[in-house]
Order: structure tokens, then sequence, then C-alpha cells
């Protein structure tokens, strides 16, 4: 490995580039996938989002962006000072779980804020639910305007029909993905890829050269182009198999007592996702009586096997094209194993989940300016009313509950910090325990 490290530029290519090395394998995965250009990020889709979005919109112009955007679409604001305008997920207030907004909501936002330089859809979530993404880009393209999609739990869906449709396909004009999480590359490989002829593509890649490093892994840069080859000469083979699997994974989860599998019949249909992606096996163990945190913390210390995501009420486990029967026998027995202690895990803190109206907090100022202006540590019972300036994220999934700019209320104050008291991370705030809260000084 660390022989193979080489420099990119007088390493991996010559001085000059001359053999266009990159651009070359660049191309071979835009060939992949059916996009017109693809670039590699070496810097995950945290870089990748925020390249998207600089070329979108600048300081002070809007942004319309699905309020269940991750926090690297938040970071892109605060450095930018692009103005959000968010656009409400679809909330299932029953399951406590949001999916993506739906397209007539951002048409609502566009007949609100017409000077809206572009829309920014997460589809997949984390949750593995996604949006109408063809009826959103007509709906963007209808008023000129370019879709971008963060698809960055999406990076398998161009490889097979039965997969839910992928960005590009839908007709979105930038897509950004990260290889790592559904695909195979090295942890930060990510693409992002363009069509059509909303954003130029030199202005994509001067945002991301802005942003990116000087000093690429080539490692991961071979990992990306081997990861489309393997796709390009197994992916539909890989997929009919992990797809089969996920099938009968799902159904002997469904059968442990206390445990639900999430499939279309909740997530699916009016109000709620266009689609889903059952290689996310979303379990609802809330008749077990305990925490999602607990239970995965019991999952890895018994089992040594670490979940995708936890949370009050659910644990999930991603299945990929490199799971067999022997890797999802033992999750299997994990999680029927973790069933039969859920006694032990009880009696679990509860965590003060708000109704989604109270969960949706108002920006008051941009997020840049709240992040960058005067600021000071308050205990969290006097932070309810004030401004924050900081975000605070539960991690996994990473989209933050309040961001810099937003009135805190005490609803998603109680929900945080009972939270914490749960198990949740919350790993950008100042205090990570939340005690005490960053907010803005107000002149
Ligand atoms: C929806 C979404 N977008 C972007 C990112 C950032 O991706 P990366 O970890 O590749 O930087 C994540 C990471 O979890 C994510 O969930």
């Amino acid at each position: 490995m660390f022989r193979s490290d080489v420099l990119a530029v007088s390493g991996l290519d010559d001085r000059t580039s001359s053999h266009a090395v990159l651009e070359r394998a660049q191309e071979l995965m835009a060939d992949a996938v059916g996009a017109e250009r693809t670039f590699f990020s070496t810097s995950g889709s945290s870089l990748s989002v925020k390249s998207a979005m600089l070329s979108v919109a600048g300081p002070h112009e809007k942004l319309l962006v699905g309020r269940d955007a991750h926090k690297s679409v938040v970071s892109g604001l605060i450095l930018s000072g692009v103005r959000p305008i968010w656009v409400d997920p679809q909330w299932d207030p029953d399951l406590h779980l949001a999916h993506p907004p739906a397209p007539e909501a951002f048409e609502a936002a566009f007949h609100d804020h017409p000077d809206a330089k572009g829309a920014l859809v997460t589809s997949p979530t984390p949750y593995g639910t996604c949006t109408d993404l063809a009826a959103l880009a007509e709906v963007c393209h209808a008023r000129n305007k370019p879709l971008i999609v963060d698809e960055a739990w999406g990076a398998h869906l161009p490889f097979h029909p039965d997969l839910p449709t992928w960005a590009m396909d839908a007709g979105a004009d930038v897509c950004v993905t990260s290889v790592h999480k559904m695909g195979s590359g090295l942890e930060q490989g990510s693409v992002f890829h363009l069509q059509g002829g909303l954003i130029a593509p030199e202005v994509l890649k001067a945002r991301e050269d802005l942003l990116g490093t000087t000093s690429p892994s080539v490692l991961l840069y071979a990992a990306l182009d081997g990861w489309r080859r393997q796709m390009i000469e197994h992916g539909r083979a890989l997929y009919d198999d992990a797809l089969a699997l996920a099938t009968r994974v799902r159904d002997r989860i469904d059968r442990i007592e206390g445990m639900r599998v999430h499939g279309r019949e909740d997530f699916c249909g009016p109000g709620c996702a266009a689609d889903m992606d059952p290689l996310q096996v979303i379990v609802d163990i809330a008749g077990l009586g305990t925490t999602g945190y607990r239970m995965a913390d019991w999952i890895r210390e018994h089992h040594r096997i670490n979940l995708h995501l936890a949370d009050h009420r659910r644990i999930s486990a991603q299945l990929t094209h490199a799971d067999d029967e022997e890797t999802t026998g033992a999750l299997v027995a994990a999680f029927q194993d973790v069933a039969e202690h859920a006694a032990d895990l009880r009696p679990a803190p509860t965590v003060e989940v708000p109704s989604p109206r109270d969960l949706r907090l108002e920006q008051v100022v941009l997020p840049r300016d709240a992040f960058f202006g005067p600021a000071e540590q308050v205990p969290w019972e006097k932070a309810v009313g004030r401004i924050t300036a900081e975000m605070l994220t539960p991690y996994p999934p990473g989209i933050p509950a309040a961001l810099p700019g937003e009135r805190l209320n005490s609803d998603v104050l109680r929900y945080l910090r009972s939270g914490v008291e749960a198990g949740m991370v919350i790993p950008d705030a100042a205090d990570n325990r939340l005690n005490s809260v960053r907010v803005a000084i107000e002149q």
C-alpha cells in the first residue's frame, strides 16, 4: 500500500499529466453510468456536494434545499453565504421518520422564490427512501433551473434496473455519490456526475479545485476505477444476487419477535416516499422496549457486527453486493440474540421526540452570519429562544436538528438532551453532552 501511494502528478502521471490518466478514468466512469462528465473526489461526498452547490449559487443567492440535508450541505451554506430556502421533507409522524421532500414542495418553493438559483435534494435518504426525481427534475427544468441530487447513498443505483432510478436517468443536472458507502471504494472515495447545459463543466471543476486537496490519494482513485470496472463486468449479476439475498434477509428478520422490517407498505405511497432501496434494512425495534442505540452497542460488543445507523427506535443494516449467506447469517443470528436479550437492555431512557411542527425551526439569519458572528456558550435551558451559532447533528444519520441561524425551541433542545442521555451522539456541538449550547449574541 505504501509503495503504491504515489503522487498523482509526477507519479501516477508525468509532470504535465500528458497521459491524462485521471481524465481517462473519469471518462470511463461517465461512460459506465451514462453521464456526460464525471469527476472523482478524494474527500468524500462532503466535498462533492459543496462543489455542486457552489456551482449553482453564490453568496446571498438563494438555493432550495430539502431540510433533511446532510451536515456537509449545511457546511457548504456556512462557507459560501448561500441563502437556503428550506423545503420540508415528508414527515411520518407515527414512525418519527422523514422521507425526502415531494416535487410539489419544491414547486411551491420556486413559486414563492422565483429568484432561487436551483434545487438540492437528498435521495435516497440514509433510510433508503427516494423522492420522485423525474418529476422534480421537470419542476426545475420548467424554470430553467438546475437540480442537484445528493445521492451519497446511491452509488450502486445505476447498475441494476430493479433498484430505484438513479439521478442522471431521472434528468438531474448534477449528482453526487459516495462510492465508499453502497459501492466498494475506499473510505472518502466519491464521484459526482454532470449532464445538460445548465451548469458549465469548467465552473463545476473550478469549485472542486477551490475545495479539494492538492495531494489526492491515488489509492482512492484506483479504488474508484476498480469499482467501475467491477460494476461494468459483473454489476448486474452481483445485484441480482444482492437483491434476492436482501429479500430473504428482510423476511427472516421480520419474523424475529419484536422486530419489524420496514418495506414499501410503510415507506412508499401518497405523502411518503416514491421509492425505496431494499438493501437498506431498516428495522423498527420499538416493540422490544429499548433503544436502537443500546441494541447497536450490544450487537457490536457481543457479535462484532457494526450496524449502519441506530436511533431512538430503530436499527439498520446496510447490505451490499459483497454480502452473502455467511455475513447475513451472522447478522440474523445477532438480531435474534439481541431480541432474546432485550430484557437486559431495559428500561431504556426515553427520547422526547417532538412533533414534526415543533422540530422545524425558523431560519432567522444566514447560516454563515450566525456561525461567524459573535457567540456565547449558555446553559441549554437558557438557549431556548436564542439563535444557534453551531450545528447540532445527531450522528448518524448526520442531518442537523438545528443549524446556525435557526431559533432554538425547547422541544428540539429537550429532544437532543434526552437523546444524549439515551446514547445519541452529537459530534459537532461544542459541548457534546449539550449541557450548554453555543448561541449567537444578537445585537
Ligand atoms: C446524505 C449524505 N450526503 C453526504 C454525505 C457525506 O458523504 P461522505 O461521508 O462521503 O463525505 C453523507 C454521509 O453520510 C450523507 O449521508
